[in-house]
């Protein structure tokens, strides 16, 4: 049983209900290898799809969820609705939920958006991912990923590579894997990490090989060039030299290193191609992991039927 509504943020979320959603994405994960990858769980229930910015995994994978559970699903896109006839957000979500909807999955560029649509809406309200703030699916996928790879998260122990002040999904992934036991380590140029994220539990390092030495496995992030307005590092390839995660320095590292990335990715700035494309990346799976464990959030949130065998 879940014991909260909505799905905003992992920051204070009980453990036990991303416990719950990993274990039943496992579920799932199996539903997705069968011929008829379909399951009747949440027929006759609708969801919206509600996305103010650009999205290519998150929203395909939110899509396909709901399509594999039996829902029917509607896809606004704001940037051909009446929004650019100037309706209001508030007007928009309100004339969406007349429809008799059941669910909204929404990504916004500005922070607290999903937190604020709760106070219009009954419907249940999912994070895709608010600005800087928070992306929890992501988080979760991610850590469905680390379980799959290692049978556990508790004691992990995961660098997080990069753009650390604009990143949602660092952000989920520090409060989530904190919250299940792993240690987490942020490392990154200083004018990209925020001052106070040492109280949230993790540690700080400026120097991605030391990083790379002590993990089990490193989340590389993308450089949000277009979140940064004035340039908060000299240039790309000084980044790169830096905090690159290049095949070299991958190959400097005597060890089975897990390589993780959220997408988008910038090849040849934040990784190398050939660190992306190899053996040690598990880049892919987190994508597929990405329907499973949405597939889950959203089946545990609007109270699915179980299948019957
Ligand atoms: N990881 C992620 O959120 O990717 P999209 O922006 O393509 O959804």
């Amino acid at each position: 049983m879940m014991t909260e509504k909505h799905l905003l943020g992992l920051e204070g979320y009980p453990a036990e209900n991303i416990e719950t959603i990993i274990d039943t994405a496992f579920g799932f994960r199996e539903v997705l290898e069968r011929p008829i990858k379909k399951v009747p769980s949440l027929q006759g229930k609708t969801i919206v799809n509600l996305f103010y910015e650009n999205s290519t995994r998150t929203r395909i994978s939110f899509e396909l969820a709901q399509k594999r559970l039996s829902a029917d699903t509607i896809n606004f896109s704001a940037s051909s609705s009446s929004v650019n006839k100037g309706e209001s957000f508030k007007d928009t979500v309100q004339n969406i939920e007349a429809m008799k909807i059941d669910a909204i999955v929404m990504r916004h560029p500005h922070p607290g958006a999903p937190l604020h649509l709760t106070k219009f809406v009954d419907a249940v309200v999912i994070n895709a991912g608010d600005g800087t703030h928070e992306h929890p699916t992501q988080a979760i996928l991610d850590l469905m990923s680390l379980k799959e790879h290692f049978g556990k998260i508790k004691g992990l122990k995961v660098g997080i590579i990069g753009d650390i002040s604009h990143s949602r999904v660092a952000l989920s992934n520090i409060h989530g894997l904190i919250n299940l036991g792993a240690k987490v380590t942020l490392c990154g140029p200083p004018t990209l990490i925020p001052k106070y994220i040492e109280k949230l539990g993790v540690n700080i390092s400026y120097n991605v090989d030391e990083v790379m030495d002590w993990a089990d496995a490193i989340n590389v992030l993308r450089i949000q060039m277009e979140r940064m307005g004035v340039g908060l590092f000299p240039s790309t390839r000084e980044y790169r030299n830096l905090f690159g995660i290049t095949h070299e320095r991958l190959n400097k590292h005597n060890k089975k290193l897990v390589i993780m990335h959220p997408g988008p990715m910038n090849r040849g700035v934040e990784i190398d191609s050939n660190v992306a494309d190899s053996e040690q990346a598990i880049i892919l799976d987190q994508v597929l992991n990405g329907v499973a464990s949405r597939m889950a959030i959203l089946y545990l949130l609007l109270g699915g039927k179980q299948e019957e065998n």
